[in-house]
């Protein structure tokens, strides 16, 4: 177990990618705090989770509202006495529309920054106090390959996944001294229902067509590198994004 004891926070964890990390994580043998503004389906998450025997709590949490991250990792360091693990995953995903730069809003610019990027810096500046207070921690963001691609016609999403490699770089700078590592996991196109509502067949097919490992990305493809970023065994690597896409593009 690569994970035994620890205490994670995973945002994004009621459905998706998300769900996914809170699972392995649990089976690794840490705590799992299932934090999602989609409260009845953490709920579910940590249900199935402690059925099979795991550890879970769930949590509703707006990521975008400092109020929230405060009281999400306020409840964690009282419920299990630290937190060990931050996985930002939480991000508008769902739903996005390929839009050409012109035809995007200001409103929708607006919603997407401010949970994809905000989100992000209000989670670490909520749980950071606890992770500095006991010595150390792990804080994993969830990035993406699209604006290392420069995929046409999803701006807002691309800037706002860009700025979390920013953010985990400068971040891994000013946190280093306490010990704790900030990395960032840039996944491929990956098999989920936001994505696949989203790109469409053609598009899935097309990021087959580019890597140097052809098939679809699924979740269990991007899992383990999560668990090795919150595990003893990368405990020398911080400002890294790793890019998990079966090799469509290298950093
Ligand atoms: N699936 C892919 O192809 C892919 C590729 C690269 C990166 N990613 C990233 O991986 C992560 C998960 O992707 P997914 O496909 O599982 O997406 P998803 O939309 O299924 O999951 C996102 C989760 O975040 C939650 N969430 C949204 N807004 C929130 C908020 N304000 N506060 C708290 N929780 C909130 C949602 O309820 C959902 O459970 C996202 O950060 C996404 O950008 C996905």
């Amino acid at each position: 177990m690569l994970l035994k004891d620890k205490v994670a926070i995973i945002t994004g964890g009621a459905r998706g990618l998300g769900e996914v990390y809170c699972h392995r994580f649990a089976e690794e043998g840490a705590k799992v705090m299932v934090a999602d503004i989609n409260g009845e389906g953490a709920i579910k998450v940590a249900e199935a989770i402690r059925k099979s025997g795991g550890n879970a709590t769930p949590f509703k949490v707006d990521v975008s509202k400092e109020q929230d991250t405060k009281s999400m990792a306020e409840t964690c360091a009282k419920m299990y006495g630290r937190i060990d693990i931050l996985v930002n995953n939480a991000a508008i995903f769902y739903g996005l529309k390929y839009t050409p730069f012109d035809q995007l809003s200001s409103e929708e610019w607006d919603r997407i920054l401010s949970v994809n990027v905000k989100g992000v810096w209000l989670c670490v500046k909520a749980v950071a106090p606890h992770m500095k207070q006991q010595g150390g921690g792990r804080i994993i963001n969830v990035a993406s390959g699209a604006p290392l691609k420069g995929n046409p016609g999803l701006l807002h999403y691309n800037a706002s996944k860009a700025a979390v490699i920013g953010i985990t770089r400068t971040l891994a700078k000013e946190l280093g001294k306490h010990w704790i590592n900030v990395n960032a996991v840039a996944p491929g196109f990956t098999l989920t229902e936001a994505s696949m509502l989203m790109a469409g067949e053609d598009r899935m097919n097309q990021a087959v067509a580019a890597r140097c490992l052809p098939k679809q990305e699924e979740t269990e493809d991007v899992v383990g590198t999560v668990v090795f970023l919150a595990s003893d065994m990368s405990k020398f690597i911080t400002g890294q994004t790793l890019a998990v896409n079966g090799g469509d593009l290298f950093l």
